[in-house]
């Protein structure tokens, strides 16, 4: 059941004083209290026990030794229940305070069934099918002996070179917040403490997206009103839906690294959002304060750290060596750091560990819940729903089941890159590849030829002959390219965000066959599409689609399932262009199709539009939107607006169609994006079936943070949309009244 958990319930829970918990601290040592405050790469778990086992040995008895000692509060990214009830029991019925440890991990995308990344899983444009997929990921994650997941990650990322815009909801921050919170909501599940309910923690706080040209690690330099109105509403989202943990990011922004900003951790997390929960930082984040030219020295940065408003210290170990003196000097208030030590021990406790120290440690639900099969047909589902078609020339797809197929490239069989990044507790074994998948929706297996043609960077020597020679024998050519796992995720920014050109090449051979092309494309981010890739009959993005990889595309191939997912980021002309977002700014001198090219906001090569632009999708079913109605051309200021349209499914086979209402602000206090998204819905109509699909608009759909930082909404004029994407449609107009403005015009801004 999908629960949804108020901030209040969860927040008010934390408020109250506990006497339990006022009671171990009035006993901690200071020791103690910095050892709740730092968090550990689990090593007594970690080490493959076959490797080197008495080095491994050892440093997992150094672990355990520090465990006993009460210097560690938290560990992370360890394997497997066993290990864990060992680290448990030495926390919770060895050390002098026997405060159990809580185990962390990043559960980006599932646990052992793996779902579809999650800039993926947002093209499905249906966070309740995030939310299913987050809840299965806290059951085999707690059945694997994790209590905290660092998840969901919400970074808004526009710049596609960015390695992490994988692990997000992609460029939008409308869809990252309901992705956010609908992630959040799986995790925690009805209550925190049930042993299969995880403590989530929206990530990295924040704006670590916005990273100059999409560098890892890079400055992040940008307006607050971006900060506030692009970057921070996802966090919130989260926070409002139950979340109580966040993790500092390593990025500074605007000349102040996240891990030592008081203005970020402090004065906003808890002065205006009035967040509960806990800080912890990023892996080493609080270190990295020294080589970000910030801190002098690891002392300092621990005090910095500390003193901005990080409770937990991750993988550094800065607070357990700094903390008691930094108290003792008077530097660090012993307020403050009890205060930050009552927040860890009450999350402790909301997950049920003072009751429960070995919950979510049971070997037999280890057993039971990591192969469940409703968990493997959930990874089918959320896979095929994240499929987004591009290009179907001549309706090529879907194929018949008796087709000659040839499927050639390098991720045909590939078992290695099918789960994404951030897959740390998935077996790849276990894994549907793609030949698999399609091998098994073919009537007769021995249609399937596969053929490698290159490696996934460099040429393969007589791949392409043998590629060329399997199309010449098949009726379609099927071909599986695009990106490596490890071209995603941490620390794998790319400067030119195409096809490897190794593949690249592979694709201009088969295209000279003259057989029908249909690229099946593994990417973690938007891809610049080029040549023969572009040109191609049709293109499926299957991004990295988990587990059920090979059933899933199978299952759009053939036309078991309609695709009906859309582009969460835009997919540009050039790679040149990045950063690239739909909802960009007008400027003085915008280029319109059609009109003179001189002079105005475009490149020499390209114009500054995207080649598939966000929330752009195709299906096997076609689409008709009526012209939108308005129930009014103005808007009273405290009223409500409807904007309404109707969709006809004009196709002989039902499909989904994703209806998308946008607005545009045209004259405000400051510039405004030429589009905004203010909702979607996602409707099934079957062939000829039409449905009304209508929006409320009210004044806070159209608020903006102005130059006081303050979201605020301005008297005007407003362009409407819905449409099937962030580029189609006819707007119409309508006029956001003044507070005291009856239906007087406005000299200001005649509305059409
Ligand atoms: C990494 C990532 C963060 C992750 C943490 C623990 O560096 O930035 O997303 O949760 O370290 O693995």
């Amino acid at each position: 059941m999908l629960v949804h958990v108020s901030l209040g319930q969860a927040q008010t829970a934390l408020d109250s004083r506990d006497p339990q918990i006022e009671g171990l601290i009035e006993r901690m040592t200071l020791e103690e209290k910095a050892g709740q405050l730092t968090v550990l790469a689990d090593e007594i778990r970690l080490l493959n026990p076959n490797t080197n086992p008495d080095a491994n040995r050892r440093r997992a008895d150094e672990l355990l030794k520090e465990v006993r000692a009460g210097r560690v509060g938290a560990l992370f990214n360890g394997r497997g229940v066993e290990g864990a009830r060992v680290a448990q029991r030495t926390a919770s019925e060895e050390s002098r305070m026997k405060i159990p440890l809580m185990f962390g991990g990043d559960v980006i995308h599932g646990y052992r069934t793996v779902f579809p990344i999650p800039l993926g899983e947002a093209a499905s444009f249906e966070p309740v099918l995030a939310e299913r997929t987050a809840r299965v990921t806290a059951i085999e994650a707690t059945a694997g002996g994790l209590h905290w997941n660092f998840a969901p990650m919400v970074d808004i990322a526009r710049d596609q070179r960015w390695g992490r815009v994988a692990e997000g909801a992609g460029e939008d921050a409308y869809l990252g917040k309901l992705f956010a919170a609908a992630r959040v909501r799986g995790y925690r599940g009805e209550h925190l403490a049930n042993a299969d309910s995880m403590l989530a923690t929206p990530k990295h706080f924040a704006a670590y997206g916005a990273v100059a040209g999409g560098m890892e690690y890079n400055t992040v330099d940008i307006s607050p009103q971006t900060l506030r109105e692009v970057h921070l509403p996802p966090f919130k989202a989260a926070f409002d839906a139950g979340a109580l943990s966040t993790m500092s990011s390593f990025n500074e922004i605007n000349g102040v690294p996240a891990t030592a900003n008081y203005e970020l951790l402090t004065k906003i997390l808890r002065g205006e959002w009035g967040f509960k929960g806990f800080v912890v930082s990023d892996y080493t984040s609080d270190m990295e304060l020294i080589a970000h030219g910030y801190a002098a020295n690891e002392r300092e940065a621990a005090k910095l750290a500390f003193l901005a408003g990080v409770d937990m210290s991750m993988q550094s170990g800065l607070y357990i060596e700094h903390l008691p003196d930094l108290v003792k000097s008077g530097e660090v208030p012993l307020a403050a750091l009890d205060r930050s030590v009552r927040r860890v021990l009450r999350i402790k406790k909301a997950l049920g560990l003072f009751d429960d120290p070995y919950r979510s440690l049971d070997p037999a639900r280890e057993a039971a819940d990591l192969k469940r099969p409703e968990h493997r047909a959930l990874a089918r589902e959320a896979a095929r729903r994240s499929i987004v078609l591009l290009k179907n020339r001549q309706n090529v797809l879907p194929l018949a089941r008796d087709t000659k197929i040839a499927l050639i490239g390098p991720f045909a069989e590939d078992r290695l890159h099918l789960h994404g990044p951030w897959t740390l507790f998935a077996n790849d074994q276990e894994a549907v590849t793609v030949a698999d998948g399609i091998a098994a929706a073919l009537e007769d297996p021995t249609l399937l030829q596969v053929v490698q043609g290159s490696s996934f960077e460099t040429p393969l020597r007589g791949g392409i002959d043998a590629a060329v020679q399997a199309a010449n024998e098949a009726d379609v050519v099927l071909l599986a390219i695009g990106e490596t796992h490890d071209m995603s995720g941490e620390a794998q920014s790319r400067t030119d965000i195409v096809v490897p050109a190794a593949q690249q090449m592979l694709a201009e051979a088969l295209a000279a066959t003259g057989k029908p092309i249909v690229v099946l494309l593994r990417n973690g981010r938007a891809l610049a599409l080029q040549g023969a890739v572009r040109d191609a009959d049709a293109i499926l993005v299957t991004w990295f689609l988990g587990s059920e990889t090979g059933n899933a595309i199978a299952d759009v191939l053939f036309g078991a399932a309609n695709p009906s997912a859309r582009l969460p980021v835009s997919f540009p002309i050039e790679p040149g262009q990045q950063p690239f977002y739909y909802n960009h700014k007008r400027t003085g001198r915008p280029f319109i199709k059609g009109e003179a090219r001189e002079f105005k906001a475009r490149y020499r090569e390209v114009p500054n539009e995207a080649l598939y632009p966000f929330g752009f999708g195709l299906s096997y079913s076609t689409f008709e939107y009526a012209p939108i109605n308005l129930s009014g051309t103005t808007l009273p200021w405290d009223g409500k607006l409807t904007v309404s349209t109707r969709i006809t499914n004009t196709s002989d086979r039902a499909g989904e169609e994703v209806a998308q209402p946008y607005i545009h602000d045209r004259v405000a206090s400051l510039t405004r994006p030429v589009r905004e998204l203010k909702g979607f819905r996602k409707v099934k109509l079957e062939p000829g079936e039409s449905i009304e699909v209508s929006f409320a608009i009210r004044r806070a759909d159209l608020e903006f943070v102005g130059r006081d930082l303050k979201w605020i909404a301005e008297p005007g004029v407003f362009d409407v949309w819905i449409a099937p994407s962030s580029v189609a449609g006819t707007a119409k107009t309508f006029r956001l009244l003044a507070e005291h403005d009856a239906a007087a015009t406005s000299a200001r801004t005649g509305a059409d």
